[in-house]
């Protein structure tokens, strides 16, 4: 049995979660037990989508950006960021991002889809290789605006990998007028011993989850003017829609300008 099926992977997990069908036994198994101590995850990873949604259609429509890096793009599903924002502006570029190389391959086949859009093989935590990579440099011009795109995938960097510093090169690397997007997981609001349970089903994945506090996803925006309401609940942004009970957050979310 390939060394892929044998453990659960964290896109697949994601795909699953979705409803997609890009996923193994050993991943269906992973999110199953992720449900039994977090029973709302599938909600959260479907909120997670309309989140970025949310984020593309903002950043395309209101703030005017035509290039997009996308890192940690995940299995390509329904709403992928080129078609959320292309079309509202059929000239965005964007470029796609992951260091899975099946999440690559898929990409390539389904979301390369014209001289706009790249998918890229690198590793969020080598922001200059994707920075340099021939596809970027063809597609992105880092010295007009660009929106970068980490969304759930920055818990996916532990503290050793130092997350901070990836982001602060970023912001310096971007042109003033650029936007940063993030989603991340939290525990600020589920009890520890499901928190340790939750993390527990990713130990033995392809990638750790790491997650974080209110105040350390704030962190992330330093240097960053943060679009109103700041980081919140990615159901509540950019607000809470009315009538729509109040869901604990396994998520935050944030969009920051430079
Ligand atoms: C949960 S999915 C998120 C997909 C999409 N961004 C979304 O929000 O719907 C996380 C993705 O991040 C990718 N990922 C995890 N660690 C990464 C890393 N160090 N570099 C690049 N991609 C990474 C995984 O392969 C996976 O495709």
């Amino acid at each position: 049995m390939a060394d892929s099926m044998r453990h659960p992977n964290v896109a697949r997990i994601y795909d699953y979660l979705l409803g997609g069908k890009d996923n193994f036994q050993v991943d269906r198994e992973a999110a199953a037990r992720l449900q039994e101590v977090l029973p709302d995850s599938v909600r959260a990873a479907r909120e997670n989508r309309r989140f970025l949604e949310r984020v593309v259609r903002y950043l395309v429509w209101q703030a005017g950006i035509r290039q997009i890096i996308d890192i940690g793009t995940g299995l390509p599903t329904r709403g992928n960021v080129h078609e959320v924002a292309q079309r509202i502006a059929p000239e965005t570029r964007v470029v796609y991002v992951d260091n899975d190389p099946v999440v690559v391959r898929h990409g390539m086949a389904l979301l390369v889809t014209g001289e706009d859009t790249a998918m890229v093989e690198a590793d969020l935590r080598a922001p200059r290789a994707i920075m340099t990579h021939p596809d970027t440099r063809r597609l992105i011009d880092f010295g007009a605006p660009v929106a970068v795109l980490m969304l759930a995938s920055l818990h996916f960097v532990t503290d050793a990998d130092d997350p901070r510093a990836i982001v602060r090169l970023w912001r310096e690397t971007m042109a003033p007028g650029s936007y940063l997007a993030i989603s991340h997981i939290t525990a600020d609001e589920v009890d520890p011993a499901s928190a340790k349970a939750a993390q527990e089903v990713y130990a033995d994945a392809s990638a750790p989850a790491v997650p974080r506090t209110l105040a350390e996803v704030e962190a992330f925006f330093d240097g960053f003017d943060l679009v109103p309401p700041g980081v919140v609940n990615i159901s509540s942004w950019p607000a809470p829609v009315p009538g729509r009970p109040r869901h604990r957050a396994l998520l935050y979310g944030g969009v920051g300008r430079r």
